[in-house]
């Protein structure tokens, strides 16, 4: 099915199913532990052995020799393969780093052995027996020390400098926001079966087709001899996009053993092993008139990658959000050898709002403004860096009076407010994420006892996936929720969107659409009946005259369509997609000791139809939190001599707990986006970690009058500069 103009009233609409409160149809597999995740699975394969991986112990050199005798004779040990045991392996399109083979290093544990023996304490034991004997390069990681590289301005409209100059009100800041590690709580994870020249990976990954090319490149194997299983997945945030070194590592050990392999990476290997958020550098500047309306938009970020990567571009949010006529957007990478930075939880726009939205705060105190009042009078309807392109749907502001009514927002003067021991303060921030789709495939098979089985590749990373689909299934069947069943994460179903940027679930769900759709023609043909006029319902189909039960029509053996949906251009080119909020926290500081605690926080989102509040909800929440993590705590700590992150372990790196969190709210602006898809949803999972980092850093602002232009506000950076007390 082509989506190639925007939806009109279709069997979606009904909303007998889809957009109500479900909870997750697998979440009784999943707090009974019974879900299969891919360490766990005792279930697939026969005789499994444990891999450990060797991580090399320099950023940057050469492997000079190997020494693996005492780690093949230790007990247990079926197998030692060293990435000198073979040239560099081909590395796929996706993958910035090689992900083994050859002498050279080229970060801090990248992957160069890998041990196989009965059991994991003994492979884990051997791997230490083996001997590395390297010569290492003088490496650097400091992004503060980089020149940044001449780069062509992202937009350039209007004459920016001029207007900066001849403003009556500015604003030129440098921010920073430093590197993140996902700390997905499931581990990258793997068991791999080489056998009779086909592999099979059962896996945690986002993207099944995406995985599967890329192993069959890096293996030098058929596509069609590598299958990938990934039906469960204990969080990615970007971190399962890409083929992993676990996977990787666990078919090598399969083939030297000719037995099933699991392997998962440690805890303290994955930071410098796999991907990060990168650091970035930005300088804000922006210029008004005395009445608050923006002349002037310049956003100017570095952040680094290694050679063949994008770094975080932090300015992307910047050619969309607020309108300005004179703009001078520029993304700056810097090539640095070192662990690879690439995608987490809306790449980009998650760092780029970190800083945009303390700017806003602090523009809108120099121009005496309410911070709400001065973001919707820069509202726009039309795409600021292109003005031809219009928003398909953008209702910012109302989130923003909404969210200020709902909040209780009072706009105090800073440092104003005292309850005992605590100043308090309000912050509020804007949030923009772009809601793109991609093709996605499904199929549906009618059973003869009324069920409905789907199958797709799509992956449910703690997001919600299974539930989505079954509703989706349900309503455009007639069918009650559990009468559907949904298979997900096998490289056998058709191609899905997969999990990443948003897309998710907005594309996944429109080719379950598309697949129904074909389904519904399929008994219409079978009535000899005009599918338009066909009205599915209670398990039965009704045509006026007659009605018939789903089942029957199945009993002489399934019913199978399968279909995928296609995006049309009309969706990217005349219109720009994107989903908007508005959040609002309250905290407290500690007036002696500085320490800060949030009290609540609020967010109100524009993203289209809502397919379910409760996992929509979850997934806000969810980025929520993480956005506290990335306001007050979350930081990898680069050791820039030895061009490593030093806190490569939970212990170390801090992510908010329970505790940190105070009462969140969510409220969705219920609004169908027919430019979307055939079910006018948008995705919401990147949207929820959007912007809400700036609200927490503007109410610790608010409550102490101490402006922290550096992430994460940690103590250091603002105990000394603390009201007297
Ligand atoms: Mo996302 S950072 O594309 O999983």
């Amino acid at each position: 099915m082509k989506f190639d103009r925007p939806a009109e009233a279709n069997a979606s609409d009904r909303l007998l199913v889809l957009g109500q409160p479900h909870s997750r149809v697998e979440g009784r597999l999943k707090t009974t532990g019974a879900a299969p995740y891919a360490y766990e699975r005792q279930d697939v394969a026969e005789g499994q052995l444990y891999g450990y991986p060797l991580g090399a112990a320099i950023s940057r050199g050469r492997i000079l020799s190997m020494d693996t005798e005492a780690a093949t004779a230790a007990p247990g040990v079926r197998a030692v393969v060293t990435t000198l045991d073979m040239d560099p392996l081909p590395k796929d399109s996706h993958n910035v780093n090689r992900l083994f083979g050859g002498a050279d290093v080229e970060h801090y544990h990248q992957a160069i052995a890998v041990v196989v023996a009965d059991t994991f304490e003994q492979a884990r034991s051997a791997t230490n027996l083996i001997k590395v004997e390297y010569h290492a390069e003088q490496a650097t990681l400091d992004l503060s020390e980089v020149t940044p590289p001449e780069t062509e301005p992202a937009a350039d409209t209007g004459d920016f400098d001029t207007a900066f100059a001849n403003a009556p009100v500015t604003l030129d800041e440098i921010y920073t926001t430093p590197a993140q590690t996902h700390a997905m709580m499931e581990p990258h994870a793997s068991v791999a079966e080489w056998k009779d020249g086909k592999l099979t990976v059962w896996t945690s990954s986002q993207m099944i087709k995406w995985w599967r090319d890329a192993l069959a490149k890096t293996l030098s194997l058929d596509v069609e001899d590598v299958r990938v299983e990934s039906p469960y997945i204990g969080g990615g945030f970007g971190g399962k996009l890409f083929l992993r070194a676990d996977a990787v590592l666990a078919a090598l050990g399969s083939k030297a053993t000719g037995r099933p392999v699991k392997l998962a990476l440690p805890r303290p290997l994955m930071t410098n092993n796999t991907t990060h958020r990168a650091q970035t550098i930005q300088r804000i500047r922006l210029a008004a008139d005395n009445d608050g309306k923006l002349i002037a938009l310049g956003h100017d970020n570095l952040s680094n990658t290694p050679p063949g990567g994008d770094g975080e571009d932090a300015t992307s949010q910047s050619l969309s959000f607020y309108g300005a006529p004179n703009m001078r957007i520029v993304n700056r990478v810097a090539e640095m050898k070192m662990p690879e930075s690439n995608s987490m939880r809306a790449p980009g726009d998650a760092a780029g709002l970190m800083t945009l939205e303390i700017a806003m705060d602090e523009m809108a105190e120099r121009l005496g403004m309410d911070p709400v009042e001065f973001r919707a009078l820069n509202d726009t309807q039309v795409v600021p860096s292109n003005p031809k392109q219009k928003f398909s749907h953008r209702n910012f502001v109302d989130c923003l009076r909404h969210g200020a009514k709902e909040f209780g927002w009072t706009n105090p003067a800073p440092a104003s407010r005292r309850e005992g021991h605590w100043l308090i303060g309000q912050g509020m921030a804007g949030a923009y994420r772009g809601s793109p789709a991609s093709t996605s495939g499904a199929r549906v098979r009618l059973q003869a006892d009324g069920r409905v089985i789907v199958e797709t590749d799509m992956t449910d990373i703690g997001t919600g996936s299974y539930t989505i689909l079954a509703q989706t299934a349900a309503e455009m069947m007639g069918l009650p929720i559990e009468k559907v069943e949904v298979r997900l994460g096998d490289s056998r179903y058709p191609v899905s969107s997969g999990s990443g940027g948003q897309f998710g679930a907005a594309s996944s769900t429109a080719g379950l659409y598309a697949a129904c759709v074909a389904l519904r023609a399929q008994i219409a043909e079978r009535l000899q009946a005009d599918a338009a006029t066909l009205d599915f319902r209670d398990g039965e189909v009704h045509d006026g005259t007659r009605s018939v039960s789903l089942a029957s029509l199945a009993s002489d053996g399934e019913l199978v369509a399968e279909d995928k949906i296609e995006f049309g251009e009309f969706r990217s080119k005349e219109y720009e997609l994107a989903t908007f909020a508005a959040h609002f926290v309250e905290t407290a500081v500690n007036a002696y000791t500085g320490e800060v605690r949030l009290r609540r926080m609020l967010a109100v989102c524009d993203a289209g139809r809502i397919l379910n509040p409760i996992t929509a909800r979850s997934q806000v929440i969810g980025g929520m939190t993480m956005a506290v993590g990335a306001a007050l705590m979350e930081h990898l700590e680069v050791d820039s001599g030895r061009a490593f992150f030093a806190n490569h372990d939970l212990a170390s790196y801090e992510v908010p707990v329970h505790l940190d969190i105070p009462e969140q709210t969510v409220i969705f602006m219920q609004q169908d986006d027919p430019y979307s898809t055939p079910l006018k949803a948008k995705g919401v999972g990147e949207l929820g970690v959007c912007g809400v980092a700036a609200a927490v850093a503007n109410a610790v602002y608010n409550a102490t009058g101490v402006r922290v232009r550096d992430y994460p506000i940690t103590l250091d950076r603002y105990l000394d500069r603390l009201p007297e007390v």
